[in-house]
């Protein structure tokens, strides 16, 4: 196994988009970030150095960090920020994962513009994929947003008004638009492929609030891995993914010689308002330019049919299909049994301020997991508190198994629900226990998607449905064979998604919508795992250059 170094500056950069230039968040001045590419098994060893005028963490999204909370990132959880001039460096090893990842900011909004891919392919001892065919060239393709505005601007005027922030001017590949938007045919991206060729695309969703619909024209696209874990193999005309989820796909260069587009639009089943353009890049094949050019200075290239933006049929359908490839070790009995309402939610204005109070009828948002909506720490991170035996005022460690009361979830619900509880908590969960967890979307304002991502842990997803999970028959139905392994799993739309896991990860453990206009009304929980017995079983001792706050 090999160790990576990088140098990670974090620094503002001039970025030029839809006509504008903004100073954007870079990473070495670079939008998208690096790309880091390792083996299962290697190490990284990341200095980041911040040169920016925020507060800032990193987070390697999907990275287990075995007993080393300390390189996990998010920021007031696992570490203080790198301050403004400060630098922290993260080290940590790759175990048991190939498959495509990614890492990003983990502080307010600055993972708009900060993120990038983080490859793994399989060791140098057993160096190939476990396909059907196996691949000749990869592309990677990032998802992302993007603002005309600075983003963190967008976030603090949200959060100022109570309203819901402003949606995005762009979806983006790799950074860039693409030619259905204003000033960006040039830049748009285009990919060579000969015919026949096989193609491993990684496609990452690092959009801020948005889950897509991704497909290329005219090609099938073979599912094989999702969240670093192998799948079986499907193949089917378009993917799905929630913000930090990621897929990887074969295509095959069997069309006739042409332009195809590669794109991605937004798949939303909120009521609520949303970008609903298209971003693209092209797949070129070699021998397409003299057919297609025809006189003018870009091809034609042939759209890609994405499915209608509320189609949440074809996202359940979607989602349903991801299975391991064979059996795996799915914990059977359960020791904590949990259940957690995810949702929305308003907060009453005691006085009626209309500067900010902007949300439905003068109200602000909120979002909360049984109805505790997270306020994020200040004075110290939770889990530097908890190793030096200082949580007193940091956080508490009362976070509810289930919901204060039971409600019709999916139904018309009271407006005596609507208002959460405001809280730092956290859950505790015994080294070694075997976790299950409900997850309800409930109707409170909206029933949405939400994409709930769990650090520290992979987890199978052992079953979905519509409306009220019930204990009685829906169990009954879980796949405790062969459940996808994930680190993130959309909550359907007024339904439910169950997850399980053994905490064998001691830490502190933060679970959250990885939608982030969420994440700021409070989508957020943390799972404090205890110290099993002996070193192993513990968190080891923090680094020296460990951010203090
Ligand atoms: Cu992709 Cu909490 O992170």
């Amino acid at each position: 196994a090999e160790v990576h170094f990088h140098e990670f500056v974090i620094q503002e950069t001039p970025v030029k988009r839809l006509c504008r230039v903004h100073n954007s968040i870079t990473v070495n001045g670079q939008f998208p970030g690096p790309t880091l590419e390792v083996r299962n098994g290697d190490s990284l060893v990341i200095t980041a150095i911040n040169k920016a005028r925020y507060n800032i963490t990193l987070h390697w999204h999907g990275i287990r960090q075995m007993r080393n909370p300390w390189a996990d990132g998010p920021e007031y959880i696992t570490q203080c920020p790198i301050q403004p001039g400060g630098s922290y460096t993260y080290k940590f090893t790759i175990e048991d994962q190939e498959g495509t990842l990614w890492w990003h900011a983990h502080s307010r909004w600055l993972r708009a513009t900060v993120y990038g891919a983080l490859i793994i392919r399989p060791p140098l001892s057993s160096p190939h994929y476990p396909f059907p065919v196996i691949p000749k060239r990869e592309i990677t393709l990032l998802l992302g947003e993007w603002w005309d505005r600075n983003p963190m601007d967008v976030l603090n005027l949200a959060q100022f008004t109570g309203a819901a922030p402003n949606i995005s001017d762009a979806f983006t590949i790799n950074g860039q638009p693409g030619d259905l938007y204003r000033c960006s045919s040039q830049e748009t991206l285009r990919f060579l492929v000969g015919s026949g060729e096989i193609v491993l695309l990684r496609v990452i969703n690092s959009a801020l609030n948005q889950e897509l619909f991704f497909g290329v024209a005219n090609h099938k696209l073979t599912v094989v891995a999702a969240d670093a874990s192998y799948t079986k193999p499907f193949s089917t005309n378009v993917i799905m993914l929630g913000p930090g989820q990621t897929t990887d796909v074969l295509l095959t260069a069997d069309q006739p010689p042409a332009h195809y587009y590669m794109a991605a639009h937004a798949y939303n089943s909120a009521n609520a308002a949303f970008d609903n353009t298209t971003t693209t890049a092209i797949l070129k094949y070699k021998d397409a330019s003299c057919v297609t050019l025809q006189g003018k200075s870009q091809a034609q290239a042939i759209p890609a049919q994405l499915p209608g933006f509320n189609d949440t049929a074809t996202a359940a359908a979607f989602t349903a299909q991801m299975k391991s490839p064979s059996k795996v070790k799915v914990p059977l009995e359960i020791d904590e049994n949990l259940f957690f309402t995810v949702g929305l939610g308003l907060f009453n204005c005691p006085t009626p301020n209309t500067q900010r109070c902007q949300g439905p009828n003068g109200t602000r948002f909120t979002a909360s997991i049984n109805n505790v909506s997270f306020v994020f720490p200040k004075q110290n991170s939770i889990m530097q508190a908890y190793y030096q035996g200082t949580p007193a005022g940091v956080f508490t460690t009362d976070f509810p198994p289930t919901p204060p009361v039971t409600f019709d979830y999916t139904g018309n619900v009271s407006r005596g629900l609507w208002q959460p509880t405001r809280g730092t908590k956290a859950y505790k969960l015994k080294f070694n226990s075997k976790v299950q967890i409900i997850l309800q979307d409930t109707s409170i304002v909206t029933t949405e998607n939400h994409p709930m991502h769990l650090h520290g842990y992979e987890f199978y997803v052992v079953g979905t449905g519509v409306g009220n999970f019930n204990p009685n028959t829906d169990t009954a139905s879980f796949n405790l064979i062969d459940p996808p392994r994930r680190n993130t799993i959309g909550t359907p739309p007024g339904g439910w998604v169950a997850i399980r896991f053994v905490a064998n990860n001691p830490g502190a453990w933060l679970m959250h919508c990885h939608i982030d206009s969420h994440i700021f009304w409070g989508l957020a929980m943390v799972f404090l795992v205890e110290n099993g017995e002996g070193h192993l079983q513990s968190v080891q001792s923090p680094p020296l250059d460990l951010p203090q706050c």
